[in-house]
């Protein structure tokens, strides 16, 4: 039996993990063969143990990504000025005054690069040309123009672990197998028997290999058929990714959102995975020369600039992501988790009211990893997942205190934090009619995937519609004219039925709305630094319903009292101290149902 076994699991991403198989337990109670047999899962925490972070205290170093408010455009859906159905470059340039006066800092553009759109943009064919759909580099150049004299800053989503199977070198390695492009992808013999040559399934309900007669030989893809997963593990394709990442900030951009950036190190032999709900991901999640490959992005490309990086990953805990964002490792400024989108047992697919208490825990215990060595992010809504807010509420009259309670919690919390589009307008969940009005790949996939396995239309429809991606990808509401004011032309997904109720046009020009309580939420943020470096401090945490806490330092102390549940409740505690801000406008004697209100004490 290995020796060093107590010490692994001693590692965030060891405990993680056995976390999620259920067989976290201390050390003492394992039994030598449960050890044992754990022994492929050691190697691959061997792999990638380093020493464990021991909490810098002391003051943060001030930067302006730390300070940022962020808010992410799908561009597809955000806002069409030439009537094709299509949002574009243009339509964003349209509403840079809105976001200013919003209070955004970075605009954050999902993938805008010529694409095949077989998932969106996230399948990349040419990283140095602007999909026709959007318009031309002319307007990309004017909207980075347009971006930087309002005093924003613009991040790119960048797609490095896949491009699409239509990338010119994808396409050379088809063509000439002898190409130094043939490397540059993941390509493996079958096995005898004529299969794949592992188990691995994509994460978009298909088996994760290509077949291509003409080479005899598969290739290998963790997401759509057409996404084709790139060799990280070859120099040359390495230097072309910083050229090109450099090209992009030489242009003036200030930062990237990566894609998937935890899976570009993949463990040797690519061996069968465990069979289960992503068969193989445990082989490329956190794979061996992740951290290399980080720190090498970082010294070729972001330390040369004054740049911004937020990695995107999926199946890796909070903790481990620290060890991507220590500011002495120097690899990435912060990353995202989404550990908090569903409480445990549920998935994106479940229809389920969302219990806050649950997230007023996972604050608790991420807040507090955030130290003068790492930096934390903020969010609750993406492109990948259905409308946080409707979650958390079920009855109409919820929706917008509980809008505002995320507003709130978003501006008063450590971490550079991010709004997706709409979430300001609390846009919410669309009732799909039919399995034709899907457009996201991972939903019609998985649609196909439940029919095959014997589910009627109807059930298979009813699964996918609550957790499919088109949730989010739903248009922009921007006025109650016909189709939100979004197109004048087709729009490429449905809009949501209430555009006539909620829109940006109309909570212009009420006080009280949700859009009006995310400015107001902001500009406290952007007034009072202390709500972004001061010291996060619970208040009455055992406090079932009730989520209070303060943020502190020599500037000010400020208090923030937040009613997690759908009744009224009492206070457990008062404060004094004056009322910057509150849900509800005034703050009375109880509670009223997800009322949060934030106060000055000094
Ligand atoms: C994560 C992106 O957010 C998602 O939309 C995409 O499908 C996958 N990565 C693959 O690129």
């Amino acid at each position: 039996m290995r020796s060093n076994w107590k010490e692994l699991l001693k590692q965030p991403f060891a405990q993680e993990n056995l976390m999620m198989m259920g067989k976290l337990k201390p050390a003492e109670e394992f039994t030598p063969e449960e050890v044992e047999a754990l022994e492929p899962f050691w190697k691959r925490v061997e792999a990638t143990a380093l020493p464990l972070h021991v909490p810098v205290k002391g003051p943060y170093e001030r930067k302006w990504w730390k300070e940022a408010v962020a808010y992410q455009i799908y561009p597809m859906s955000f806002c069409d000025s030439n009537g094709d159905g299509i949002g574009d470059l243009n339509g964003i340039y349209s509403k840079l005054d809105y976001l200013k006066a919003l209070g955004v800092d970075i605009v954050w553009l999902s993938p805008i690069y010529d694409s095949p759109n077989d998932d969106n943009g996230y399948d990349i064919r040419d990283y140095r040309k602007i999909h026709a759909d959007y318009g031309t580099m002319e307007d990309f150049d004017r909207l980075l123009e347009g971006v930087h004299a309002r005093g924003m800053k613009l991040i790119m989503d960048m797609v490095l672990n896949h491009t699409s199977d239509e990338h010119p070198w994808f396409q050379a390695a088809l063509k000439d197998p002898t190409s130094k492009y043939k490397d540059y992808y993941i390509w493996r013999k079958g096995k005898a028997d004529g299969t794949p040559p592992n188990n691995w399934q994509s994460f978009f309900s298909e088996p994760a290999w290509n077949y291509y007669p003409e080479l005899d030989e598969w290739a290998l893809h963790l997401f759509s058929r057409k996404q084709m997963d790139l060799n990280w593990e070859n120099p040359e394709l390495r230097e072309e990714v910083y050229d090109m990442l450099n090209w992009w900030m030489d242009k003036g951009v200030d930062g990237f959102r990566l894609d998937v950036i935890n899976l570009i190190s993949k463990f040797e032999g690519l061996p069968d995975g465990e069979e289960g709900f992503i068969t193989g991901i445990e082989n490329y999640v956190y794979g061996p020369h992740l951290h290399e490959y980080l720190q090498e992005l970082n010294r070729r490309v972001f330390s040369l600039h004054d740049s911004y990086t937020v990695g995107e990953g999926c199946g890796l805990g909070a903790a481990t992501q620290v060890s991507m964002t220590l500011a002495s490792r120097k690899e990435l400024n912060t990353t995202f988790c989404f550990s908090h989108f569903d409480t445990p047992g549920h998935s994106k697919y479940s229809t389920y009211r969302y219990d806050l208490n649950y997230l007023k825990d996972y604050i608790m215990k991420t807040q507090g990893t955030q130290d003068a060595d790492n930096w934390l992010t903020l969010v609750f809504e993406n492109h990948d997942q259905p409308r946080f807010l409707s979650k958390i509420t079920r009855e109409p009259g919820e929706i917008e205190p509980a809008a505002k309670l995320v507003a709130l919690l978003e501006m008063t919390l450590c971490g550079t934090t991010f709004i997706y589009e709409g979430q300001e307008l609390g846009m919410r969940f669309v009732e799909f009619k039919h399995a034709s009005e899907f457009r996201d790949v991972e939903a019609i996939n998985m649609y196909k995937k439940l029919l095959s396995e014997g589910k009627t239309e109807e059930e298979a429809f009813r699964f996918v519609a609550p957790g499919t991606r088109d949730q989010t990808r739903a248009p922009m509401q921007w006025t109650s004219d016909a189709n939100g004011g979004f197109t004048t032309g087709t729009p490429w997904l449905r809009l949501n039925d209430n555009f006539d109720t909620v829109n940006a046009a109309d909570e212009e020009k009420d006080p009280d709305s949700i859009l009006n309580f995310y400015r107001a939420a902001i500009s406290q943020r952007k007034q009072n630094k202390t709500l972004v470096y001061g010291d996060f401090v619970p208040v009455c945490p055992e406090q079932k319903d009730f989520f209070g806490y303060t943020r502190e330092d020599a500037d000010g102390k400020y208090y923030v009292e937040i009613n997690l549940s759908a009744h009224e409740l009492e206070r457990p505690v008062e404060m004094n101290g004056t009322l910057l801000l509150g849900s509800y406008g005034t703050a009375e004697k109880a509670l009223r149902p997800f009322e949060a209100n934030l106060y000055r004490l000094r």
